[in-house]
């Protein structure tokens, strides 16, 4: 029998048996619902909302160390789980939760780099129910008729998350494992990648040539390549000045993020090394000796991030990077990866010397370790001096990992906020870093399904999500890295990254046509700041995903379920990618509402499919009727200019639009220190009223003069008025603009 305890408002948890876990990654948590009942009738467990059953329990077992549980939620569709591959209705599916690095995406591949235990049965006419199997453990998930949720434990504790909205769910979930903070503000530019720049003078060729190329970009990455023999937290031969090469990117507005992975390389006369091992901060075998894998360094030992004293021991090592000027940290290969056997070991370096890696060959050697995990062989120790295999350890292992770099932030960078970004995590992730979906290839395929999978991460908490624009294995083409640029600007993380030995993908890299198009769209996205940064603020203060399936539309509507290759960025903008090479054009779903192109103002009805023209340069982008969209100047990095204008443009009569900002940077915002406007547009017989207030001002503005136009404005205007004062307006027989000084509104 279960023990039931209500937490507040509409999420029970339900523990079976005597499940332990080495960390807790729940917070308290309020909420003002009190309709939901969770009870057990004839031994078994009822969830009862309104006098209906919503989810009924069939039946509890444990077999060969697995504890399971059956439910049943009648009908149900199911979201969620995490970064998993496949479309975004996971019902009939096997799930594994145990993270894991296989770089071959293939359409069934299970399980991926994280692990979030977490999903939402959905149906039409019912209330969206969550459920997260709070195990650090490896957990299983059967979907179907009914569901299976296990995990190998001597019991399970569950958290039962009413909705009644999916979206409900989503910012439920997020106060019970925590949302993303504020990222700062240049971590949404444009971001470039390649494994490696591995010169200083590479690195400053790339930022240089953006610059020239008129291309807007915030941030060089530094892959594995920067340091000394993959040792991390040192720097190279080829980076033997790195404070002055940080200083010449700062004078070009670039940031610098730098790759660090858990593996530190056994070699006495290293002092990361050392200082290790003198804490005795590694994991261990069974016999109790330092554990050893393969990674890029040769010969690894792996902190074990489940103790405090390591993370900051890990969160100290930092000073190298923030000393020389590092901005952000990327922290890859935290499943942890191996690549495993001495055999396949040494022809993937023989390969990476002469810069001829073979993809297959790391593919099958990452794919022996896979099925090898040491889940009961390697053990890691707690702070009070407890033993815990790492099957327990290992989900979370990225996680702690990430807190250990955050304090690392939190130690050289006070009040300013951290960027980390990570390929492995656990539920929560989002509190600490961004997440990207790892490596995927240079395929059509790859660049389709990379919507349902950030969907399905955002769907489970993670906000900040993005994907290798243009692929990362294999060799992209020009017009699959111009379709996967136009799609990735309206994902929330945004960067190009590509591996060694494939073709090169910098924007410039496929001739004019191509870096144009591309352009094209990087522009946008930095003219669409505004608007991103205030989907980001909400994201951070409901849990509300940025990216989000249209389903969140109108989950009654069971067609929505199966939109893969559509999605809403933000409230108010519907983007339908190309996903097939030499095509020109592709159809739309419109959900409910009116949805008008972007590009041309054509208005479309909701429930239609269209057929609509995309050639090349163009990806069809909708905006909701009665809505506003935020904009502001180009600019080549985000932060360039102090003060800037925004461009507000009103689609259709009347609506309500909110704008958030705040200095981008430091931890300020948490104090109050951030403007949020509220814009509203009514119209009259004859004109429009404009009323705009501040919900919160505690910050001075960097908006100053304000552009409104009223696209496609359909009356001879008489007057318009602005917080109640006449104002002038000027109407050139399509759209009208009105003009004025934010200072003069606030
Ligand atoms: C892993 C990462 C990839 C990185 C490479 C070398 O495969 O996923 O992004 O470029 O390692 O560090």
């Amino acid at each position: 029998m279960p023990t039931i305890e209500k937490i507040n408002g509409s999420i029970f948890k339900v523990v079976y048996g005597n499940p332990t876990n080495p960390v807790d990654v729940t917070l308290p948590y309020e909420d003002a619902y009190s309709g939901l009942k969770c009870e057990e009738i004839n031994g078994k467990l009822q969830v009862i909302d309104a006098g209906k059953t919503i989810i009924s329990e069939k039946d509890s077992k444990v077999d060969g160390g697995i504890f399971s549980v059956t439910f049943s939620y009648e009908n149900a569709h199911f979201f969620g789980f995490g970064e998993k591959m496949g479309y975004l209705d996971k019902r009939g599916k096997h799930f594994k939760m145990q993270n894991m690095d296989n770089p071959l995406h293939t359409p069934d591949l299970d399980p991926m780099y994280i692990s979030i235990p977490f999903f939402i049965a959905v149906s039409p006419k019912k209330p969206a129910m969550g459920i997260f199997a709070n195990s650090t453990s490896y957990t299983f998930f059967k979907t179907g008729n009914d569901f299976d949720v296990s995990a190998k434990d001597d019991g399970i504790e569950l958290y039962l998350i009413y909705g009644p909205k999916v979206q409900d769910v989503v910012g439920k979930f997020t106060q019970l494992v925590g949302k993303m903070e504020m990222p700062p503000a240049w971590s949404l530019g444009y971001q470039q990648s390649r494994w490696s720049y591995s010169t200083a003078s590479e690195a400053l060729d790339i930022a240089k040539k953006l610059r020239s190329d008129d291309i807007p970009c915030d941030v060089i990455y530094l892959d594995i390549d920067y340091m000394d023999g993959y040792r991390v937290f040192t720097w190279g031969e080829n980076f033997k000045a790195p404070k002055s090469f940080s200083q010449e990117m700062k004078k070009l507005g670039f940031k610098i993020v730098t790759i660090i992975d858990p593996g530190v390389k056994v070699d006495e006369n290293y002092e990361i090394y050392k200082s290790g091992k003198s804490l005795d901060a590694f994991v261990k075998d069974r016999s109790g000796k330092d554990f050893t894998g393969y990674v890029w360094p040769g010969r690894c030992n792996f902190p074990d991030f489940l103790r405090s004293d390591v993370r900051e021991w890990w969160a100290k090592s930092h000073k190298s990077l923030f000393e020389n000027g590092v901005d952000g940290v990327w922290n890859d290969m935290n499943e942890p990866a191996i690549v495993w056997t001495d055999s396949k070991t040494s022809k993937v370096f023989e390969l990476m010397q002469k810069g001829e890696i073979d993809f297959q060959i790391l593919g099958e050697a990452k794919a022996f370790f896979a099925q090898e995990d040491f889940g009961d062989e390697i053990v890691h120790k707690d702070d009070k001096g407890k033993i815990w295999p790492h099957f327990k350890v290992r989900n979370i292992y990225a996680y702690l990992e990430a807190m250990a770099t955050k304090q690392a932030f939190e130690m050289y960078k006070p009040n300013k906020r951290p960027f980390i970004l990570t390929r492995a995590g656990f539920a929560g992730i989002q509190k600490y870093a961004a997440v990207w979906t790892g490596d995927n290839s240079s395929w059509w395929e790859h660049l389709e399904i990379e919507m349902p999978i950030s969907m399905g991460l955002g769907m489970s908490g993670v906000a900040f999500t993005g994907t290798d624009v243009g692929g990362f294995g294999g060799n992209a083409d020009g017009e699959l890295l111009a379709r996967w640029t136009e799609m990735g600007a309206f994902f929330p993380f945004f960067r190009n990254h590509s591996a060694i030995g494939t073709s090169r993908q910098e924007p410039w890299s496929f001739g004019k046509q191509i870096e144009d198009t591309i352009r094209k769209y990087i522009k946008l996205r930095y003219a669409l700041f505004p608007y991103i940064y205030t989907a980001f603020y909400f994201s951070h203060k409901d849990g509300v995903p940025v990216m989000r399936p249209l389903l969140f539309l109108d989950q009654d509507n069971e067609n929505l379920y199966s939109i893969n290759d559509e999605f809403l960025f933000g409230d108010s903008i519907l983007v339908a990618p190309i996903t097939r090479p030499n095509a020109t054009w592709r159809t739309v779903y419109i959900p409910k509402g009116k949805w008008i192109d972007m590009r041309n103002g054509n208005l479309y009805e909701e429930d239609h499919v269209y057929k609509i023209d995309a050639p090349l340069d163009e990806i069809p982008i909708f905006i909701k009727e009665n809505s506003m969209i935020f904009k502001t100047d180009p600019a080549n990095y985000i932060l360039e200019k102090e003060k800037m204008n925004l461009y507000v443009d009103i689609y259709g009569q009347e609506a309500v639009g909110y704008l958030y900002e705040d200095d981008g940077e430091t931890l300020d915002y948490k104090a109050g220190k951030y403007n949020l406007y509220e814009f509203a547009v009514g119209a009259l017989s004859q004109g429009y009223t404009i009323g705009i207030k501040a919900l919160n001002h505690g910050y001075v503005g960097k908006y100053k003069k304000v552009q409104m136009n009223f696209l496609n404005a359909p009356r001879q205007i008489i007057e318009v008025t602005l917080n109640g004062k006449k104002i002038e307006s000027h109407f050139d027989g399509k759209t009208l603009k009105v003009e004025f000084e934010m200072e003069d509104v606030i």
